[in-house]
């Protein structure tokens, strides 16, 4: 991987750093041209905005993925997110700023490295596998003076005493001394047209003061506004209370909305009524359930966290929430249940259109999807699933034992005893749809206010 970098390009990026006092500090430059080598690991949700991003401001990008078939993609410029078009993948490939690859030598010489890998849960506990391993990997390429930055969510300690120690025994440098170490937690939202990786306001920390200002530079020339926070372990923290704020209010109202149904109140109307107070309120819906990596993990790795201090604490609110938005899945399988016990069926042999399998609308993410969970428990019980997502593009990948992966269409809608709208993608025909189901469940309020009395909220 060759770009055409040049001494006096190196020489004025040094001589800028020198002005701020960041003598070893390679990455920034004033002249978007002369800006460093950056390397991003894992080219997902999270890496691939970010390496786009930087390319467009000017660094060199090395996009590197372990998984060939995404780089294949990428080098046909063909996007796999929702959130990077291929037209921007195009641009910065077309001007030689952006190479995706999965060949490790292609990282040597990075100025800046950015790590955005999973950090799943394995058997309810933080796995940072994934984040040890791409450290061992920007370890071997790691030179004094170069800057390395965790993205990916984990609880508070994790830069510095994991990611911090793997590149360290890796590379014989020293965090801090010989190379800026720092945590910048990424909160994109995908499939969200307003709040984007570029204006979303970016926490950025260090493990130390250097640490801190070389990825104060390196934000600040990709990122509308920077905050800066002053340890890693706070702006780890800062992270996962944000998810955790939404995992404890939405399953405050997925428990609430079901004790309102049992009452026979409307929740949706309560919910809407409480939400004109215009301060100290904000409003949650409740739904299918939680699904992707923020809601449902990051809170726990919050959780696994709290019990590994001193104290020995649980945290009660969070594993609660947890507790509850998971149930939502079954209780959603119960309600289709009632309804077709109120049209004089059974579950078994019953047919179902579970329309939306991502978790999300408008995105086709299947990660820790709740829609799933719903149509598996309903096979269970001996229903007929056919199941519609016009996002999920690699179908494949769905499959679920005995579930039709079939397309959305008044059809389908018409041969179904109940239609549950899961995931609500702005994609449905649903006028069409609604017209010709003969009952539908409603789990995301989206068809609240038609006014048909075969549409039933959740
Ligand atoms: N998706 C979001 O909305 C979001 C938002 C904020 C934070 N995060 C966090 O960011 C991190 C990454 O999430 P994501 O959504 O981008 O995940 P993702 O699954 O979309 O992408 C991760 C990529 O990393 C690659 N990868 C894994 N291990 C690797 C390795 N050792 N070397 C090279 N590539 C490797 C995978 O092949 C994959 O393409 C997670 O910690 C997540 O919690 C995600």
């Amino acid at each position: 991987m060759h770009f055409n970098a040049t001494t006096e390009d190196a020489l004025s990026r040094q001589a800028d750093a020198d002005e701020y006092g960041l003598s070893d500090y390679r990455g920034h430059h004033a002249n978007p041209d002369q800006r460093g080598r950056l390397a991003v690991i894992g080219q997902g949700y999270v890496g691939l905005p970010l390496s786009v991003r930087a390319a467009q401001a000017g660094y060199r990008c090395i996009g590197f993925d372990h998984d060939e078939r995404r780089i294949a993609l990428l080098r046909e410029w063909i996007s796999p997110i929702e959130d990077v078009s291929d037209d921007q993948i195009a641009a910065v490939s077309a001007a030689d700023r952006y190479h995706p690859t999965a060949r490790h030598e292609d990282l040597a010489g990075f100025d800046v490295a950015v790590i955005a890998v999973p950090t799943p849960l394995t058997a309810g506990v933080p796995d940072l596998s994934y984040v040890e391993s791409a450290g061992r990997l920007v370890g071997k390429y790691l030179r004094p003076g170069a800057l390395v930055i965790l993205e990916s969510t984990s609880y508070p300690g994790t830069t510095r005493t994991v990611l911090g120690r793997v590149l360290e025994e890796q590379s014989g440098l020293t965090a801090g001394s010989d190379f800026h170490l720092g945590y910048s937690p990424e909160r994109i939202d995908p499939g969200n047209p307003h709040h984007r990786l570029d204006n979303t306001p970016k926490l950025v920390s260090g493990v130390d003061e250097w640490s801190l200002r070389a990825a104060e530079r390196f934000y600040t020339d990709l990122v509308a506004e920077v905050v800066t926070v002053g340890r890693c372990e706070e702006a780890e923290l800062a992270k996962t209370i944000e998810n955790t704020f939404r995992a404890v209010n939405i399953g405050l109202v997925n428990e609430l909305a079901e004790i309102a149904h049992a009452a026979g109140i409307d929740f949706a109307a309560a919910m809407d009524a409480a939400a004109t107070k215009p301060f100290g309120f904000m409003a949650f819906r409740p739904g299918t359930g939680v699904g992707g990596h923020c809601v449902p993990v990051d809170p726990m790795f919050l959780a696994w966290w709290a019990r590994q201090q001193k104290t020995g604490k649980p945290s009660e609110m969070i594993e609660l929430a947890d507790r509850i938005n998971r149930s939502r899945p079954a209780y959603v399988a119960e309600r289709v249940t009632q309804l077709l016990a109120e049209a004089g069926r059974a579950v078994a042999g019953a047919r179902i259109l579970l329309l939306g399998l991502a978790y999300k609308p408008g995105t086709g993410d299947l990660r820790e999807s709740p829609a799933r969970e719903v149509a598996r428990l309903l096979y269970a019980s001996g229903a007929t699933v056919r199941a519609a997502d016009p996002m999920v593009s690699d179908l494949e990948a769905v499959a679920l034992d005995g579930i039709a992966l079939v397309d959305a269409n008044e059809d389908e809608a018409a041969a179904a005893d109940v239609v549950v709208l899961a995931t609500a993608h702005p994609a449905f025909d649903y006028a069409a749809l609604v017209s010709s189901a003969a009952t539908v469940l409603d789990c995301c309020g989206r068809l609240r206010g038609l006014g048909a009395q075969h549409v039933v909220q959740l």
